[in-house]
């Protein structure tokens, strides 16, 4: 969601600022705006609608800024427009804000009873004029944070500036991620670390109800006590270059190739000659995993996807029951906990706000453990969750994800092994069937010409319906979502089964049914599923390993590499991302900031 970057600094950062802006482009894009203080302690602010690029051509009205905060919006509370871009002001006040205040209408109308003017539609505003509000009374920055967040009600990641302490910002979070990176003579605030890579690899974490102090030469982190904290500073491993283009147009198609290596490292990190590495989920984990008897997974989007893979390969394989809820459910839901029941959440980000509540009440439920499955290391997740399981997979930057799912789904399948050991899986020919996907999916990536090819009998639909049956059900709903996601054309997905029981109605000469085949001993089911389409002159675009007749012009056969059925969910998403991608391409969507989507949904 919104992005937060400042920087302390003895140097003009007014170009700096704006590139490292830029890094967290990718998580929100409604508005920007940059706020920094001058060496004659005037501040200064320029915002923009629409893309950060158009915040380019305002740069060039600021003079050189020492200390500011940025910040890119995605809106919430008001529309997109330049009275509701942050940073907002009052006095010698500016603050960024991501989060979100439930209470501001209350504090609006404290606010207007003191008689300040609130000029923007957002709850962020009311932050800024507390803060002046409460500077003026006590002349002390630090107590006048500590004394306004507390009477704010939400979730908060704050950044402040006061043109009277020119070379300072303060920082405050709760329920929001803020980092605090350390520099050679400078210092910043970022959302995440992506645009200080090229600065430093050194950060903390800012936790609940902790604040910080900046400037050039120092960070101070303290409580609502005033007490200072000592916090760890972590060394991140992530390069720039991770964040980067690197020769490729978009960051999804850049992601979508380095599936190869990421699975490839994660093998290499896991997999064993005939078994998997003891205690990968962490030590003694081997053991505990192997007396658990229920799964609860838990999480959103593309990462519920993953868990009903998981669900379908537990299950599978042992006599282990699983449930897997969308996050936004499971936490209004009473949930019945049977003994020896593990809750497993899924994150990218580590940053979801529901994945977050659900796994807040789970801890208060009376689960055996809570297991993250996660891809970024210092996030809320895994701080929370008493096991953590890192994807590794290196920052996702496209708001579509590829590479964390299928990560996720290497992380899952290793899981699955594991509890399923004690049920008899057969270990041996599973790890066998996981060394193969390094070979199979240079022959998927063959395949780009040809799906690139397909690509442009979608450009002109407006719906789509996506199939599969068992373990690749799932598969139908992740590219569904990619295709809706980054080409704005609706699909649903289905099990092949249902279309007779509803979707049938929808196929037409004009709808494209995609299909995901595996040959397997589900085969001739799906087959028959295609043949009731095909009987309606559907246009059917059928991924298979399976030698199927090309009975006409409407049947387009993708034909997939052979591939053991136990990987066919990790391979088969491939291809389906590289048609979104063809797709969205076609119809010249922002690729990887499709239009009200943000990469790291940070409110409920
Ligand atoms: C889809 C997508 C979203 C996320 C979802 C959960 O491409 O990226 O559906 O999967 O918002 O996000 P995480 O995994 O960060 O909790």
């Amino acid at each position: 969601m919104c992005g937060i970057y400042g920087i302390a600094s003895r140097k003009s950062i007014t170009n700096k600022l704006f590139h490292g802006l830029k890094k967290l482009e990718y998580r929100g894009y409604d508005s920007s705006g940059i706020a920094g203080i001058s060496q004659d302690r005037k501040c200064h602010v320029i915002k923009s609608t629409g893309p950060i690029n158009n915040l380019k051509k305002r740069l060039k009205t600021l003079p050189n800024i020492f200390t500011g905060i940025s910040h890119t919006r995605w809106a919430t509370h008001g529309e997109p427009l330049l009275k509701n871009t942050h940073p907002h002001h009052s006095g010698s006040i500016n603050i960024v804000h991501n989060g979100i205040i439930e209470n501001h209408e209350d504090i609006r109308n404290f606010l207007k009873k003191k008689k300040y003017s609130l000029t923007s539609d957002t709850d962020s505003e009311v932050i800024a004029h507390l803060i002046n509000y409460n500077y003026k009374k006590c002349n002390d920055m630090r107590l006048a944070l500590v004394g306004s967040v507390n009477v704010l009600e939400g979730s908060y990641a704050i950044g402040v500036i006061n043109s009277n302490l020119p070379d300072k910002i303060f920082a405050a979070s709760s329920g929001s991620p803020l980092i605090i990176a350390k520099g050679k003579n400078e210092n910043y605030i970022a959302s995440d670390i992506s645009p200080v890579l090229n600065d430093t690899q050194k950060y903390l974490t800012l936790g609940d109800g902790e604040f910080a102090e900046l400037s050039s030469e120092k960070v101070i982190v303290f409580d609502k006590k005033s007490k200072i904290l000592t916090k760890k500073v972590i060394t991140t491993n992530i390069k720039d270059e991770q964040v980067s283009l690197m020769g490729h147009k978009h960051f999804m198609h850049k992601e979508i190739y380095e599936q190869k290596e990421i699975l490839n490292e994660m093998k290499n990190r896991y997999v064993g000659h005939t078994s998997l590495l003891p205690n990968i989920f962490g030590p003694g984990t081997d053991n505990l995993l192997s007396k658990i008897k229920h799964v609860h997974f838990v999480a959103c989007g593309t990462s519920y996807h993953a868990s009903l893979v998981a669900k379908d390969w537990i299950e599978q394989h042992s006599t282990i029951t699983c449930t897997a809820e969308v996050a936004s459910e499971y936490k209004y839901k009473k949930i019945n906990i049977l003994p020896d029941t593990l809750f497993v959440c899924i994150s990218q980000s580590g940053e979801t706000a529901d994945t977050i509540s659900s796994l807040k009440k789970a801890k208060k439920l009376g689960y055996k453990d809570t297991l993250a499955i996660c891809n970024v290391a210092e996030s809320t997740i895994t701080r929370l969750s008493n096991l953590v399981f890192l994807m590794n997979a290196g920052p996702e930057i496209s708001v579509a994800s590829t590479k964390a799912f299928t990560s996720q789904l290497f992380s899952l399948l290793l899981f699955s092994i594991i509890v399923s050991r004690k049920h008899g899986c057969a270990e041996r020919k599973m790890v066998s069937d996981i060394k193969q996907i390094d070979k199979i999916i240079n022959s998927i990536f063959r395949l780009e010409p040809e799906i690139k090819k397909i690509s442009s009998k979608f450009k002109n639909k407006d719906h789509t319906l996506f199939l599969g049956k068992g373990g690749s059900y799932p598969i139908a709903l992740e590219a569904a979502l990619k295709l809706k996601e980054i080409s704005y054309i609706h699909a649903s997905a289905y099990h092949s089964g249902e279309l007779k029981h509803g979707p049938l109605a929808l196929v037409d000469k004009k709808m494209p049914v995609v299909c995901f085949l595996p040959d397997n001993y589900l085969a001739k089911l799906v087959l028959s599923n295609l043949a009731e389409v095909e009987a309606r002159q559907g246009q059917t675009f059928i991924f298979t390993n399976k030698k199927i007749p090309r009975k006409n012009k409407k049947v387009e056969i993708i034909k997939m590499p052979d591939c053991p059925d136990l990987i066919v969910p990790i391979l088969y998403i491939i291809p389906a991302q590289l048609l979104s991608y063809h797709v969205a391409l076609k119809k010249k969507t922002d690729v990887d900031k499709p239009r009200n989507l943000a990469k790291s949904v940070t409110v409920e």
